[in-house]
């Protein structure tokens, strides 16, 4: 591991992101020893007049939820807090982030960044309005200066613009100041345990290999359900809306991990090499193939106008055209105020040919990869009923995480890729072409429901969402299956 001096850099510090994320993923990785106090210094930088323990203390909740309050973490707090500075300035002013750059400096030097490298991490826990301007002040102003070494990164949140133009303008902007290798695009899917094993789990299974494809494959759902309404996001989210919001991005990089090629090997280049592939062989979404639905009662939300034609809800068939997939649709489906909370892959196979036991009306094999929550996986098998007659039934074979990896934790998904970000290593990030190829395949959709061409359907908050969801799932040729 590299040594020397790590600056992480919090722009946007007073905001949410950083408090509910972006922090307590710091303070999970020095409590596991990945931030050495000694190497570590952590600035927040934001336009909040406050003071450094002010900061401090509107993060401190945050860093103990769900954690119980012992004494012992509290001292770790106080010796995490302890590390933070707070520098005030705005995200157009050369002053601010000069003054930036001064205490940067001042940190690198009572460090001995001398006799080592200065690394500089810069979190972007902002609205990508201002991405363009407060790169160009990093780049003029707070680059890592050290002459032995070390390197100036930057992590980005989506949105990454609103259609293809726009994010191909921010790309172009942010791409003049910083190289590729630089920059941390995040989607924080890429960093859930499940979605990690993807890999794993289809290229180290040779049971995997021989059936992972249109001949046995029927059809891939991938979804994301919230039993909540867009509660106090509702300004963001209607410029937006779910399709932005979650398939875009969540669940179309969790389509590229099921749907592409075995890459030459795991380095971050030839991972994304794939993804791009797959994204690139995305047909143009059918009309007959969408359903938009908002929930009952989202434009109540002061913020959101009335007459709001935003989808809170999406099911859209993507399909991809090359060898291994043809026919096969993959079904993307998102939505908010729905009647659970979840977040899975559920491939199901065809039929058995030549059915002797009559047990189509069963159904069939499912491998259902449970992201979230209770991280699962299971196979649905159909057995023979125990007993003596000679008849059939659905089960499962099942890993749950929960049983399976007593003790283990699991860790969050921020924790993992700010890691990553501090390592170098790329591969759970988004790189730009493939942004510009996830941008490509909805953007003309996009633009018509802009438009108001496609109406979203009224449903009842809590409920599954419109019934013309389920009855496209159906025609797309998903069988319900029943289990034991
Ligand atoms: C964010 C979306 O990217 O992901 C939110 O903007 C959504 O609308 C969230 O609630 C879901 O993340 P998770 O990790 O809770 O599934």
């Amino acid at each position: 591991p590299e040594t020397g001096c790590l600056s992480i850099i919090v722009l946007g510090a007073s905001g949410d992101l950083a408090k509910k994320k972006t922090f307590p993923a710091l303070f999970n990785l020095y409590r596991q020893g990945f931030l050495q106090p000694n190497e570590v210094h952590i600035f927040g930088y934001a336009r909040t007049k406050i003071s450094d323990d002010e900061l401090r203390d509107r993060i401190r909740g945050y860093l103990i939820q769900g954690k119980g309050a012992s004494s012992e973490l509290l001292e770790e707090v106080s010796e995490f807090l302890r590390l933070i500075k707070y520098v005030c300035g705005s995200y157009d002013s050369a002053e601010g982030f000069q003054l930036l750059d001064k205490e940067i400096y001042g940190h690198e030097f009572s460090k001995n960044t001398i006799e080592g490298s200065s690394r500089r991490l810069f979190y972007l826990a902002l609205p990508p309005s201002v991405y363009p301007s407060v790169c160009k002040m990093i780049k003029n102003y707070c680059m890592n200066k050290s002459d032995l070494g070390g390197w100036t990164r930057i992590v980005v949140e989506k949105p990454f613009g609103k259609d293809l133009g726009s994010a191909e303008e921010l790309s172009a902007q942010i791409g003049e100041l910083f190289e590729e290798p630089q920059i941390y695009r995040i989607d924080h899917y890429l960093g859930k345990e499940l979605v990690q094993n993807l890999l794993v789990l289809r290229f180290a299974n040779r049971l995997f290999l021989p059936l992972w494809n249109r001949d046995n494959i029927d059809n891939v759902q991938i979804v994301f359900r919230e039993d909540f309404g867009t509660e106090g996001r509702g300004g963001y989210f209607d410029e937006y809306g779910i399709i932005r919001d979650i398939i875009q991005n969540h669940l179309l990089q969790v389509l590229c991990l099921v749907a592409m090629e075995k890459p030459v090997s795991l380095k971050p280049e030839h991972i994304r090499d794939e993804k791009v592939k797959v994204l690139q062989s995305v047909l143009p979404i059918n009309d007959h193939e969408v359903v938009l639905g908002q929930y009952k009662g989202y434009t109540d939300d002061p913020t959101v106008p009335d007459n709001s034609n935003t989808p809170t809800f999406a099911t859209v068939v993507l399909r991809i055209h090359n060898e291994r997939w043809e026919g096969v649709p993959f079904i993307m489906k998102a939505g908010k105020a729905l009647n659970s909370r979840k977040a899975e892959i559920r491939v199901q196979f065809k039929d058995v040919p030549g059915d002797i036991f009559k047990c189509k009306k069963q159904g069939r094999n499912e491998f259902v990869i449970r992201l979230q929550p209770l991280e699962a996986m299971y196979m649905k098998l159909t057995v023979k009923q125990p007993g003596l007659e000679m008849s059939t039934v659905q089960s499962e074979l099942d890993l749950s995480y929960g049983q399976r990896y007593q003790g283990v934790t699991i860790p969050e998904a921020y924790e993992r890729l700010i890691l990553d970000t501090i390592r170098g290593d790329q591969q759970h990030f988004v790189r730009r072409d493939e942004l510009k190829a996830a941008w490509e395949i909805f953007t003309p959709m996009l633009h018509r429901i802009d438009n108001g061409e496609f109406k979203p359907i009224p449903y009842l908050p809590g409920s599954r969402g419109p019934a013309e969801a389920d009855q496209l799932l159906e025609r797309a040729g998903y069988v319900q299956t029943h289990g034991y």
